[in-house]
């Protein structure tokens, strides 16, 4: 058995969770972590309804969509769409008694097929679309991380429309961080002499040989765009300012550069003789440890 339980807890609130009208979860993660396995789970548990999608033109996907849905209905016959807007309106009343979670997995496929299908999705979430909703949890999930990331990010019309985004994932571990972590937090630096603030995505903390806490690494997060040596040393200067700081331990602090999108050559060429430096790419973030 993977543990799951955090991601678990989070997926059950999220689909029982009573509130009018429909709401969206997003969940994402590299191949073979056991999304679908548990998302079937969940739709098992509470009789709601699983769509995988094929890898098909959107003709082929939509009517495997309605025979898919006809059979949870116990309708003798498929139901039939013209459109996507169609199929969503009639999903979006799926749930009329309760939460119930709808998950649509391999998301990725149909929006391949039907680029529209994100923004329909939004319309249906819409104030003046969530009228003819009921409480449906509608869940779309896949693993091509930068489709699935970028879904919600920058001016993709679902961003700000999730209720729930899950990225399930292998932690990133010692390898990475240069020693196990036992805390991980995000915050805001001061930069007094700049008069400004840095913001950091995430900062490692474990403990030293003596016990006290110890700040193993900070790292940025890009999904979209290339890193270069620009963000590196945005973290070189923040890393300055916290070991400037008293009380904080963080003489071995690496720097962390996660990126969908790739890295820049100078910056790989810095980071090949610099083992504080870690560029974590995708694969590397979601690969079994
Ligand atoms: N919690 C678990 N305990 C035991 N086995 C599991 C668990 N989760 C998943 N598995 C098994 O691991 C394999 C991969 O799981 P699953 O297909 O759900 O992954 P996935 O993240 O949906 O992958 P993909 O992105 O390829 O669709 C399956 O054989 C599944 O039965
Ligand atoms: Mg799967």
């Amino acid at each position: 058995m993977f543990d799951r339980d955090t991601e678990w807890d989070e997926i059950v609130r999220f689909a029982r969770v009573p509130r009018s009208g429909a709401a969206l979860g997003v969940v994402s993660g590299r191949r073979r972590l056991g999304k679908s396995f548990m998302l079937d789970a969940l739709v098992r548990a509470s009789g709601g309804f699983m769509f995988s999608a094929p890898e098909a033109v959107e003709a082929d996907a939509l009517r495997q969509y309605g025979a898919a849905l006809g059979t949870h209905l116990g309708e003798p016959t498929p139901l039939r769409f013209d459109n996507w807007d169609e199929a969503i309106t009639r999903t979006m009343t799926l749930a009329p008694a309760g939460p119930l979670p709808v998950v649509i997995d391999e998301f990725p496929f149909l929006a391949r097929a039907s680029p529209a299908l994100p923004s329909i999705i939004q319309r249906a979430l819409d104030p003046a679309g969530q009228r003819s909703n009921t409480q449906v949890r509608l869940l779309l999930c896949g693993s091509a991380l930068s489709f699935m990331g970028g879904l919600l990010s920058g001016t993709a019309p679902l961003r700000g429309r999730a209720g729930l985004e899950l990225v399930v994932r292998t932690e990133a571990g010692p390898v990475v961080l240069g020693g196990y972590p036992v805390r991980v937090a995000s915050g805001v630096v001061n930069d007094p002499a700049a008069h400004t603030q840095h913001e950091v995505d995430v900062a490692a903390f474990g403990r030293d040989e003596q016990g006290r806490e110890e700040l193993l690494a900070i790292g940025e997060a890009k999904w979209n765009e290339t890193v270069g040596v620009s963000h590196l040393q945005r973290l070189e200067r923040i890393c300055a300012l916290l070991r400037s700081r008293d009380g904080i331990h963080s003489d071995r602090c690496r720097l962390l550069l996660f990126s969908g999108a790739g890295f820049t050559s100078e910056l790989l060429a810095t980071a090949q003789s610099d083992p504080s430096i870690q560029l974590v790419d995708l694969d590397r973030l979601y690969a079994p440890s």
